[in-house]
């Protein structure tokens, strides 16, 4: 048995039954897990769900597969996954919140109702999951399950979290996604600590990889159009071997962190902390004083005002 096998395991994939999901699930399967794809089938905007979606892929990836095709967003959905879980397969071990719909306009056009499903499905639905699941991922914890050869405490509770580069780029028309993605990450780095004590780790992703919704890009520019060319080279199967490393026991010092991964180059990414202070003696800063403490301190030092795709826009390693 290696470090990295996750035989014995049971995940769920959010999201597992296309694109970026479903090298997720099929990477889990590959590495020994029994996986739940839970996929409603829907299309980028997350309208015309379709449960033969799921089915199907699930099918295909055999009999250490299982679809659940309810739509996820509310506390009821995550509960029934969560149970449909253990009435399958008996434990749960991994999860892995991946589903996301992307509804984009300029904030100046957008309508509410749009941030309200994209904040809902990528955001609100891995809370509710995680509410669901952790229960379980300590009632496992505290009764050892999980301890594999020589190490019989628990060393397995995994949760991975996809977010997206636009979270702390930005992107043109992208306030919906970008903020819950952004959402998404501060509920990793919150988790994580509320989990610590438990051993189970989480972690956050953001991908680089060709499937629907990087064929649908619309290039706002010439750098954009030259990202999208690049991102359709690049198989999503190596998110899938980041994240099935990161639920293994190897990874289980790992947590609170963001990765990035794009084909063959997986890279961890820094975390905003104070770079530079400017700090009033004496007297408090009033705005003229102020202004000259921050030319004086932070000048060359503001983060550039460039897209996700117009940074990441350089050869990617395939
Ligand atoms: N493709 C990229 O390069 C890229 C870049 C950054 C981030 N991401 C992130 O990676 C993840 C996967 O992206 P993808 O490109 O594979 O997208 P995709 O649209 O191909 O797959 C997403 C899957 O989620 C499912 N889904 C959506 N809403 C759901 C709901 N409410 N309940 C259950 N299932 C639901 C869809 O049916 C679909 O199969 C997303 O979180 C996305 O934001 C992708």
């Amino acid at each position: 048995m290696t470090e990295t096998t996750l035989a014995g395991r049971v995940a769920i994939v959010t999201g597992g039954a296309r694109g970026i999901g479903a090298a997720i699930a099929r990477a889990l399967v590959d590495a020994g897990a029994s996986v739940v794809v839970a996929d409603n089938g829907t299309a980028i905007d997350g309208n015309a769900p379709d449960p033969v979606v799921a089915e199907n892929a699930a099918a295909q990836m055999g009999p250490r597969a299982a679809p659940f095709t309810t739509t996820l967003g509310s506390p009821e959905a995550a509960t029934a996954l969560v149970r449909a879980t253990l009435d399958r397969f008996g434990a749960l071990d991994i999860v892995v919140n991946n589903a996301a719909i992307i509804r984009d306009a300029f904030i100046f056009k957008a309508a509410p109702a749009d941030w309200d499903a994209v904040i809902r499905t990528n955001l609100s639905a891995a809370y509710y999951l995680l509410g669901a699941a952790t229960p379980v991922l300590r009632d496992h914890a505290k009764a050892g399950r999980g301890g594999i050869g020589d190490k019989p405490v628990y060393r397995w509770g995994r949760i991975v979290n996809i977010i997206s580069s636009a979270a702390f780029y930005g992107n043109y028309g992208q306030t919906a996604y970008g903020a819950s993605k952004g959402g998404l990450f501060g509920l990793t780095r919150n988790v994580a600590h509320d989990l610590a004590r438990a051993g189970i780790t989480c972690n956050a992703v953001a991908p680089f990889a060709h499937t629907r919704v990087t064929e649908s890009i619309v290039p706002a520019n010439d750098a954009q159009a030259a990202y999208k060319a690049r991102a359709l080279t690049v198989d999503p199967r190596h998110v899938g071997t980041l994240v099935a490393y990161l639920a293994s026991e190897a990874a289980q010092s790992i947590t609170g962190q963001l990765f990035g991964v794009r084909g063959r180059d997986v890279f961890l990414f820094s975390q905003p902390r104070p770079i530079a202070h400017a700090i009033s003696t004496g007297r408090d800063f009033d705005p003229a004083s102020l202004a000259r403490a921050v030319e004086a301190n932070f000048a060359g030092k503001f983060a550039e005002l460039v897209t996700d795709l117009e940074a990441f826009n350089t050869d990617p390693i395939v």
